[in-house]
């Protein structure tokens, strides 16, 4: 009999054993479940924020702007900065096929895309390849103290005849 209770003792250890080890591992899984949801919470009130580029800046006076195109702005803000016989004018560096940051061939005075080959005259006229219009100019003008000021939350169009529009560039006399 005395042997009957020890193995009945026995295995009730044993059960409390498993239910001790199960319930531990219930906990365990509630409290990773209740950090997973936590994290996201968190995540979620800490959503990814992209820093771009400021939109308005200023590339140098007038007079320091070399004549044909500039690519000194072009990694940081994303535009040429041009001059002509007249005119000073920022070149939004997006190929207007679909999206591709064409290079400037000085050899060739051309903007070249690397995508789909299309090709863009300095002044930004679309000549060959798929790009079905030209690139946009960004807002440009001489700030208070006298530098240049691109704006590129102002986009000027050619095709719809923003280009005659005064804020679209400078005039090197000015
Ligand atoms: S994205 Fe420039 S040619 Fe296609």
């Amino acid at each position: 009999m005395a042997e009957d209770g020890k193995a009945a003792e026995a295995a009730e250890g044993g059960i409390d054993r498993r239910s001790a080890l199960s319930l531990a591992a219930g906990w365990a899984a509630f409290v990773g479940a209740t950090a997973a949801m936590g994290a996201g919470v968190v995540r979620f009130l800490f959503p990814n924020v992209t820093f771009e580029p400021p939109q308005q800046f200023k590339v140098g006076f007038p007079a320091t702007i070399a004549m044909g195109v500039s690519e000194t702005y072009k990694s940081e803000y994303g535009v040429w900065i041009c001059r002509n016989d007249e005119q000073i004018y920022a070149l939004i560096a997006v190929c207007t096929h679909l999206g591709c940051t064409p290079n400037w061939l000085s050899g060739e005075s051309k903007f070249k895309c690397p995508c789909h080959g299309s090709g863009f005259y300095a002044s930004g006229v679309n000549f060959e390849g798929p790009a079905p219009r030209p690139l946009e100019r960004a807002a440009i003008k001489i700030d208070d103290d006298g530098q240049l000021l691109v704006d590129k939350n102002r986009k000027f169009l050619f095709e719809a005849g923003q280009w005659e529009d005064p804020a679209s560039f400078v005039s090197f006399r000015a």
